[in-house]
């Protein structure tokens, strides 16, 4: 399957465990080249924006006609999955080449830097979206793996997203003062290290008993940083998610920093319609689930675009953002099969 082998030949750049092809890594290039050839093979007319976006077009009969989007990401985290935003790149260019030419033109999109490891995320849509568009898209569909366990639970090959969750992201510096870890007597120590683990046992409480929030703190740095000085300064990265904004600041409060929100943004009710239709069309369980993860498709939404989301169902218990991350071929293949009649639909001009 042309799908799972080209899936292949990006995880095995950057020479795993896992996918290694960062925001902004040679690795993330060297996948953008290899799916621009890939796209030229097809016949695309092949682009790159300011912002470093690939895009592949089939021209449609109809040129002038607001163009049809599909696409994901082909950058990762570091030790990631096999389908992570790349099933959403090499899927869409599956489904249009299977489709051909169509009224409207098909634009296949890598979007560049979506994870934000280290930051924001989504630098390459944001940054087309702040640019604003020649024409703003007819509609844009991103196929993506769950990333969690709730189709395998449900038993659903592929699932419908109705929203794309509300995040906050950033930094917290916890002080404390330095001191010789063998002569500082426990009464009198200021360790940041303390305060930092008490903040981060807050912040899990606080999403836990939150309905639907989840937080994480992922990367911490000590101040000198060495066996025997006790801390004076943690560097804390905060990540927190929730269904709805105002469950979001319910948890962020207890975190003594400013975070960069990026609200909840539902999915538009047009190109929903006609995944949701296309799954009963097939008598598949008409799964749909709000995403905890953020996407492209939430930034091309929040910016006005008829935006939807077809998830596939991801196996392991839900593992993502880890080298485990498993879909199967036949639920891959129904997820390709399904955006190409969905492309095909939105693609034609309604009479
Ligand atoms: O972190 C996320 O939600 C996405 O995988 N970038
Ligand atoms: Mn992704
Ligand atoms: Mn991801």
């Amino acid at each position: 399957m042309r799908v799972l082998e080209r899936l292949d030949e990006l995880y095995a750049i950057g020479g795993g465990p896992g996918a290694n092809r960062l925001g902004g890594s040679a690795e993330e290039d060297e996948a953008h080249e290899r799916v621009a050839a890939w796209m030229r093979e097809a016949g695309l007319d092949v682009d790159v924006d300011d912002a470093g976006n690939l895009f592949g077009r089939l021209r449609g009969r109809r040129r002038e006609l607001p163009e049809v989007w599909t696409g994901s990401h082909l950058d990762s985290v570091p030790r990631g999955g096999r389908f992570d935003g790349a099933l959403g790149v090499v899927g869409a260019l599956e489904a249009v080449e299977r489709l051909g030419s169509r009224e409207r033109t098909l634009a296949v999109v890598a979007f560049r830097e979506e994870e934000g490891c280290t930051g924001r995320g989504c630098v390459g849509s944001r940054a087309l979206c702040s640019a604003g568009f020649e024409m703003l898209p007819a509609a844009f569909l991103e196929l993506h793996v769950e990333q969690g366990p709730q189709l395998e639970t449900a038993g659903a090959p592929l699932g419908v997203v109705t929203a794309i969750a509300a995040s906050a992201r950033g930094q917290v510096i916890v002080e404390g003062r330095e001191g010789h870890a063998g002569t500082t007597p426990m009464s009198v120590r200021d360790d940041a290290m303390v305060a930092a683990a008490e903040l981060v046992l807050r912040l899990r409480d606080a999403a836990a008993t939150a309905e639907g929030a989840v937080a994480t703190v992922g990367q911490v740095t000590a101040e000198p940083g060495v066996t025997n000085v006790i801390p004076s300064r943690v560097l804390l990265s905060v990540d927190v998610r929730a269904q709805d904004d105002a469950t979001l600041e319910e948890v962020c409060r207890v975190v003594p920093a400013e975070l960069s929100r990026t609200a909840a943004v539902p999915m538009a009710p047009r190109p929903t319609r006609v995944l949701r239709e296309e799954l009963a069309r097939r008598g598949l369980p008409p799964r749909e689930l709000a995403s905890g993860a953020g996407h492209d498709a939430g930034v091309l939404a929040a910016a006005g675009v008829p935006t939807a989301m077809l998830f596939v169902r991801s196996l392991n218990g839900g593992i993502s953002h880890s080298a485990e991350e498993c879909s199967s071929p036949e639920d891959v293949e129904l997820g390709v099969d399904v955006l190409a009649v969905a492309l095909e639909r939105l693609a034609a001009v309604e009479k």
